[in-house]
């Protein structure tokens, strides 16, 4: 089975210029990723082919949401999926769980594909928690959700950091992860994923995939890891 490659550009990307030269770059590679610019960009890659999918969305379909991007309309334009939960999200607006699970629900009801991420914190890491974390983030943002989507563990300490928990450690987290479900999920990691690292991590055994911040900022970086994986 393919892996997947996702690249989640947080909000690197700051002006044309430098979204069209990114895009350019990566033209000849742009069906072997799934892009998450900045959501301002969104339609500029689904315009130029990029496989596309949005950093976030309202748990609100219409109505008085000032700022808010709803599933319906990030459909309609024509991007295929959403990443929810992430770690940089959850601690900037204070999302809940709840609030992530009411996410999932418009999301899934607007037939776009969810990555939903998980993953603790250095203490938490430290204290060996790191399952029980896991299982009641998946637990509550998964609560009454039929439909099959994709977890991505992401560490919260090695997210920027240039640090990664041992292939052994993701190797059992991924095993733990899809002990979980009752069909076959897929489970990336994420977190300082990185061309010099992808060669050891693509070894894990039950891994489907990666998602990459800071590297896939540079186009010939992503190539390498694309190369590799
Ligand atoms: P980095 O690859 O920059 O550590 O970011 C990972 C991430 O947060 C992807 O969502």
């Amino acid at each position: 089975m393919k892996k997947l490659i996702l690249v989640n550009l947080k909000m690197y990307l700051n002006n044309k210029k430098e979204v069209d030269s990114y895009i350019e770059s990566l033209e000849k590679n742009k069906k072997n990723f799934i892009v998450f610019p900045p959501a301002i960009y969104l339609s500029k890659f689904i315009q130029n082919g990029f496989i596309s999918g949005i950093q976030n969305i309202s748990a609100y379909i219409n109505g008085a949401h000032t700022g808010e991007i709803s599933a319906t309309s990030v459909k309609d334009l024509g991007a295929s999926h959403v990443l929810l939960g992430h770690s940089e999200i959850r601690k900037n607006i204070n999302e809940s769980d709840e609030l992530i699970n009411q996410k999932i629900k418009s999301a899934l009801n607007n037939h776009l594909k969810v990555i939903l991420c998980v993953g603790e914190d250095y203490e938490s890491y430290n204290q060996n928690k790191t399952k029980e974390i896991i299982k009641n983030q998946i637990q509550k943002a998964l609560k009454n959700v039929q439909e099959e989507i994709i977890i991505s563990y992401e560490p919260v300490w090695a997210i920027g950091t240039g640090k990664t928990p041992t292939n052994e450690e993701i190797e059992d987290i991924v095993q733990y992860i899809k002990n979980m479900f009752n069909y076959k999920v897929k489970v990336l990691y994420g977190g300082s994923v990185s061309e010099n690292n992808i060669t050891k991590l693509n070894q894990i055994k039950n891994i489907d995939g990666f998602l990459i911040g800071k590297a896939g900022v540079t186009p010939e970086n992503l190539k390498k890891i694309i190369e590799v994986v």
